[in-house]
């Protein structure tokens, strides 16, 4: 009688928003099996690990046993110390067994980071997710359907590929020389929101508007744009002087906003800029 082949483990190294919900997600469907939970405390470490529902908290790199796969979900800036430590603190593989798979989880970064492991023989990848991980019940719930750009070592995102679809990812490929470009859309995409937001409600108040009017402003204008960029498109849903190719309302505008507060003025400019060009493409 054949067995079934036992599932690859994973070992995590920083244990936060995104690690605890992807583990969580691995444990619940079974398709990896937690083992070892690096963070900056054991503390924090356990806590990630009742939050996975399984995984065994430890407190040094030292500690951590072999795994066949390994998620660095560390913070952006210190993936590279962490994979230079990983590197210093890990046995090599026996010679034969399977070269371990490790990657990070930052958009702007690439596999490269990983260096020091790969110079050991690990394949290095990166897997991004384009959700924001606020919380993790949060981002347990919107998970599925979730778009996850894989860069790195082709074997190594064929293990990623298979492990973050079955937990419902939508995976791609990303060349490592993109990622910055496509980290920067992200960037345009969701985080830029909130500063164009902020910017609107200090010019408001600046100008007097009551305080009570902005809540339910801001709810109606962000809905009503939302609902009209995915009915119509980017370009269909522009309004204002730059879609009605106002350049003169455009320059007076920027030169009053300019005044007000010069940082403002250079981004209305550039941003107006872009909007014309979008304006003009849909006229092409
Ligand atoms: N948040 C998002 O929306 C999002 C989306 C996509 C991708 N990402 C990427 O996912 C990665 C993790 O982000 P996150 O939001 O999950 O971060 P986070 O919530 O701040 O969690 C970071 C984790 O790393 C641990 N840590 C920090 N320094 C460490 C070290 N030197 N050694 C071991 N563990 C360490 C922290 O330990 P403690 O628990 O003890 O503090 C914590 O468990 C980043 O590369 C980020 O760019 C984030």
């Amino acid at each position: 009688m054949s067995h079934p082949a036992p599932l690859p483990t994973l070992n995590l190294v920083g244990a936060g928003r995104v690690g605890q919900t992807l583990a969580h997600l691995w444990n619940q469907n079974r398709s990896l099996v937690v083992q070892d939970v690096l963070t900056t405390s054991l503390a924090s470490a356990q806590g990630a690990c009742a939050v996975i529902g399984a995984g065994r908290a430890v407190a040094s790199m030292q500690a951590l046993r072999s795994a066949d796969v390994w998620m660095l979900a560390v913070p952006d800036a210190h993936i590279a110390a962490s994979a230079q430590a990983l590197a210093e603190a890990t046995a090599p593989a026996p010679a034969g067994a399977p070269s371990p798979v490790v990657f990070h989880c930052s958009g702007a970064q690439s596999s490269a980071t990983l260096a020091p492991l790969a110079a050991r023989g690990w394949r290095v990848a990166s897997a991004h997710c384009i959700l924001s991980f606020a919380s993790v019940p949060a981002a347990l719930q919107q998970f599925p359907g979730t778009p996850c750009a894989l860069e790195g070592d082709a074997a190594a995102c064929a293990v990623l590929r298979a492990a973050f679809s079955a937990i419902g990812a939508r995976c791609f490929d990303v060349a490592s020389e993109h990622k910055l470009l496509y980290h920067a859309a992200a960037v345009f995409a969701t985080n830029f929101l909130p500063v164009l937001q902020s910017t609107a409600e200090d010019l408001w108040q600046a100008t007097g508007m009551p305080a009570e009017l902005i809540p339910d402003l801001r709810a109606a204008l962000l809905r009503n744009a939302v609902a009209n960029i995915t009915t119509l498109g980017p370009q269909a849903a522009l309004t204002g002087p730059a879609a009605r190719g106002d350049k003169a309302a455009i320059a007076r505008q920027g030169a009053a906003v300019a005044a007000w507060d010069a940082q403002t003025g250079t981004a209305y400019e550039a941003l107006s800029t872009l909007a014309l060009r979008l304006a003009q493409r849909g006229r092409r």
